[in-house]
């Protein structure tokens, strides 16, 4: 397929008088991002609140055990949902790529931000695409695994070793979905000038050409640029 094609739909280079910016997420799938961001928290705290007695004070924030235990199956729909929509508009863009092997073994000019030395990345570095895999893996886990110990609806159905099996793979992939969440933060807030993607929508062209040149170059090629407004 020509590199043109790869390109995401709404993805354009603006160019204003002394600036350049380059749209990267509609209000669309910011929107959805930030639901699915809201449900991860949600869950992330609801859930340790009924992980260990010593977190059971977190219940509070949801007016007690009883509600923090109903509400919590609800909000991992709502994720679910939320992510699997934002899923299916940026699948494409993060599948694997020769490059994403060379970058990865140059791991160490990617902590030590010798990026020049790297190969040119286009919409997402292998970094990025990692966390995307790992979220949509760990989400399906996460689903399937609530869904057998919801104990009002479906517990029923499920036998007690099963279920047991089953709580016990939910939080060891909700410990992992955790430490996932944390590493996409600490990217996001690491690289200058990433945040502005998912609160405005736009980067600068810097940032495109220092971070993500062969997405730049990509959007040239299929002449995504509005001239001078
Ligand atoms: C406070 C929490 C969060 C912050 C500050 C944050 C920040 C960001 C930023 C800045 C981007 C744009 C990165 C780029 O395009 O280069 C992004 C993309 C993304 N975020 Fe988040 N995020 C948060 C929570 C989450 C959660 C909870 C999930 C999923 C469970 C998530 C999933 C994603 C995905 C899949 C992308 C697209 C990147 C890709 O496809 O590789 N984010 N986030």
């Amino acid at each position: 397929m020509a590199e043109a094609e790869r390109v995401q739909p709404g993805d354009a280079i603006h160019v204003k008088p002394g600036e350049i910016t380059v749209n990267r997420y509609g209000p669309l799938a910011r929107a959805n991002h930030w639901i699915t961001a809201a449900a991860l928290i949600l869950l992330a705290v609801s859930g340790l609140a009924l992980f260990d007695p010593s977190l059971f004070f977190l219940t509070a924030l949801f007016g007690g055990g009883q509600n923090t235990r109903a509400l919590h199956p609800w909000f991992g729909v709502v994720l679910f949902v939320s992510f699997y929509v934002f899923f299916l508009q940026l699948w494409r863009a993060n599948l694997p790529t020769r490059t994403d092997v060379k970058w990865v073994s140059q791991i160490g000019d990617v902590i030590s931000g010798n990026e020049e030395k790297l190969p040119e990345v286009g919409k997402y570095n292998a970094g990025q695409k990692f966390i995307f895999w790992a979220m949509a893996g760990l989400i399906v886990v996460l689903i399937a695994t609530g869904l057998m110990v919801w104990e009002a609806y479906f517990a029923e159905y499920v036998p007690i070793p099963t279920q047991r099996a089953a709580l016990l793979t939910h939080a060891i992939a909700a410990v992992l979905i955790i430490c996932v969440f944390i590493l996409h933060v600490y990217a996001g807030i690491w690289t200058r000038g990433t945040l502005r993607a998912m609160t405005k929508g736009t980067v600068t062209g810097g940032w495109a050409y220092r971070h993500h040149r062969k997405w730049l170059r990509q959007l040239v090629g299929a002449r995504k640029v509005d001239p001078a407004e």
